[in-house]
């Protein structure tokens, strides 16, 4: 016998209310498909924002000092969102944010929290290097990181993780030193959504200042974000 259509329908409503009454109040694969066409519309926003801040950003453009601009990479969706301060040497070569030995630093704490580079999103405040990567200027920084703004309010994490001072500052918008504001969170509106945002030590410091102490204490930060990503 051929089934019509209305009789998949009740067959289908069948067995999702029997499903139901045994406990199963999720369907796989239509979260499955709302998350993938999720990640393409961010993909594309993102690639859109890349463009136009190749083409318009006042510093970026303006700035004789990098060879390419590094954009950011990772979980276009990714419930947690890393900060660092702009590009160096090896990050300007290659066009790829945190890939030299900050970059190795990072790649580990990450591993250690479970997680893959993948599975994260990695950014900086700037996005061309500056002349001998000292910091950023607070002219940089207003020039460029509107782009930055815009990048957090299309992937929407849940958690940002800024490294270092000034992407502390830009985030929090204080002139507080990251040694008082590290392990302490913030709610910071980006748009019309609030993110829970947590300083840390960059991991360019933890290198400089490898102790017990250091090490502890960025440790601490990163199972206080694993712990709020379960809630
Ligand atoms: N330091 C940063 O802050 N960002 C990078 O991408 C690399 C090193």
């Amino acid at each position: 016998m051929k089934t019509t259509s209305p009789d998949i329908q009740r067959v289908a409503r069948q067995h999702l209310k029997t499903s139901e009454l045994l406990g199963v109040d999720f369907v796989p694969v239509r979260q499955d498909k709302a998350a993938a066409e999720r990640v393409k519309a961010k993909t594309q926003a993102l690639e859109e924002l890349h463009q136009r801040h190749d083409k318009t950003c006042p510093h970026c453009t303006a700035s004789t000092d990098h060879t390419q601009t590094v954009f950011g990479e990772g979980n276009p969706d990714a419930d947690l969102l890393f900060v660092g301060e702009a590009p160096g040497e090896q990050e300007d070569r290659t066009g790829r944010p945190f890939v030299g030995r900050a970059g190795k630093k990072l790649d580990d704490i990450i591993h250690a929290m479970g997680l893959k580079r993948e599975d994260v999103y990695i950014a900086n405040v700037l996005k061309s290097r500056p002349p001998n990567n000292r910091t950023p200027l607070a002219q940089e920084v207003e020039g460029c990181s509107p782009f930055l703004t815009e990048q957090i309010q299309i992937i929407e994490p849940r958690v940002i993780v800024t490294l270092g001072g000034p992407a502390t500052k830009l985030l929090l918008n204080t002139d507080i030193g990251i040694t008082r504001l590290r392990g302490q969170w913030a709610r910071c509106l980006f748009g019309e959504t609030e993110i829970d945002v947590l300083p840390t030590f960059h991991p360019a410091y933890l290198l400089r200042n490898y102790t017990v102490q250091t090490r502890k204490e960025v440790w601490a930060d990163m199972q206080a974000v694993m712990e709020k990503l379960e809630e």
